[in-house]
């Protein structure tokens, strides 16, 4: 990672003396760190502490800087973050409400790079209806905010509000760092993704379907999103909303999602199968309701099925050179081994092999999963599906 320039803020509560720490540990990871403090912080804690650390005047007034005549607008542009930590109540809610009175919060208005805060307080205070609307203002308005920890406060109390570890807030900045040197790098691609059931009608009520949530397929969707791609969602019938920015387009079944792919995959630069796509469906649905005792019964006790298309195998034997096919694979048992197959009999260039059942894989939040390419098996462990889709995206990156 490549040494940044960070603006630390430092306000009025007990948690100040930690922000020492912050400063230390980002200079550990080789960024540069300038302290600008709140008059209230420097109660809890010297700006000597935070010259003597940094190695340059820790900046409290306004007025502080005889050769700098706006030093808010110096500081706010003429750095790559700016992490507030720890952020008292009083500094979100005068954040929240645009109150530019000192010289941190006048910077932050001024601010043009990317903000952190990490709040800090008592329990109550957390808690409080105003605070945690002024966090959900901030984050609204594109502010990081960093989860304040929970435990045994410096007042006696016992919840959340605690600052967290400053080894904790440096890895928060340097995980920011990452995110934000991966956005922007699918600019330009249309991506096409499936995503959830199919749902095969049996008669006017009734259906055949399975348990995907679509979480994994919007969880892909949203991060090729913040990768400055442009994104199509195919999907079957979920309980989810689709991210914004999403061009969504909305199926029942095989067929149609099929339909909807071959219309797209022309001006798709990379098509990834998350959907769990009914095998087969049944041959002759019809189009009321198949009643107990008709003479119609004998339809639904034996249900005839036929094959669905196959949508991966097709965009895959339709690739065009340049475009990146992407499916799943969802196994109960040998993944790794039906995920090769699958890699060849759909010509696809990488199959997410992931475990199914036994209440894996399907409406969950995590999932495990391996990366199976041409040139090998990457195993991941465990992770949250936001995080999953991102490690998908960046093996697809490498074609
Ligand atoms: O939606 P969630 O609740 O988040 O669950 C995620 C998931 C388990 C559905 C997802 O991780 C997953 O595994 N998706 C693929 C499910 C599946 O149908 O796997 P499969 O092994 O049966 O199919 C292999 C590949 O072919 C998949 O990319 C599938 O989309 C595709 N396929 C399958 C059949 C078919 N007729 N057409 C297809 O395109």
């Amino acid at each position: 990672m490549t040494a940044k320039r960070i603006l630390l803020g430092i306000s009025g509560g007990i948690a100040a003396y930690k922000g020492a720490e912050v400063l230390r540990a980002l200079q550990k990871r080789g960024h540069e760190v300038q302290v600008v403090m709140t008059q209230n912080a420097t109660e809890f804690v010297s700006p000597l502490t935070f010259a003597a650390l940094s190695h340059r005047e820790a900046l409290v007034e306004e007025f502080d800087c005889p050769g700098d005549p706006i030093p808010h607008i110096t500081l706010g542009q003429g750095c790559d973050l700016f992490l507030i930590a720890p952020a008292t109540a009083n500094v979100i809610g005068k954040m929240a409400a645009g109150i530019a009175d000192d010289l941190l919060t006048s910077t932050f208005i001024a601010c043009t790079a990317p903000v952190m805060v990490s709040p800090a307080m008592n329990v109550h205070m957390y808690e409080n209806a105003a605070v945690q609307e002024n966090l959900e203002t901030l984050r609204r308005r594109g502010v990081q905010v960093i989860d304040a920890a929970s435990g045994y406060q410096a007042c006696g109390d016992v919840g959340a509000g605690r600052f967290p570890e400053p080894e904790a807030i440096a890895e928060a900045v340097e995980e920011f760092f990452a995110r934000s040197a991966s956005a922007g790098c699918l600019a330009g691609k249309r991506v096409l993704i499936t995503a959830g059931p199919t749902v095969e009608p049996i008669d006017a009520v009734r259906f055949i379907s399975n348990y995907s949530s679509g979480k994994m397929g919007y969880a892909l969707a949203a991060e090729a999103l913040a990768r400055g791609a442009e994104v199509t969602l195919v999907s079957g019938p979920v309980a989810l909303e689709a991210p914004a920015g999403a061009q969504l387009v909305s199926v029942k079944t095989a067929r149609e999602m099929l339909a909807a792919c071959e219309e797209r995959f022309g001006d798709a630069n990379i098509f990834i199968a998350s959907a769990a796509v009914a095998d087969f469906r049944p041959e002759d649905p019809i189009d009321r309701k198949i009643k107990k005792g008709s003479a119609d019964e004998g339809r639904l006790k034996e249900i005839r099925f036929v094959e669905n298309p196959d949508i991966l195998a097709t965009m895959g034997a339709a690739k065009a050179p340049g475009q990146v096919v992407v499916g799943f694979a969802a196994e109960t048992d040998n993944v790794i081994e039906y995920g090769q197959g699958k890699l060849a009999s759909k010509q696809a260039d990488l199959i997410v092999a992931n475990q199914v059942g036994g209440g894996k894989g399907f409406g969950t939040d995590d999932n495990q999963a391996a990366l199976i390419t041409a040139s090998g098996v990457r195993s991941l462990p465990l992770m949250p599906k936001s995080q999953l889709a991102s490690e998908i995206l960046d093996e697809i990156e490498k074609f």
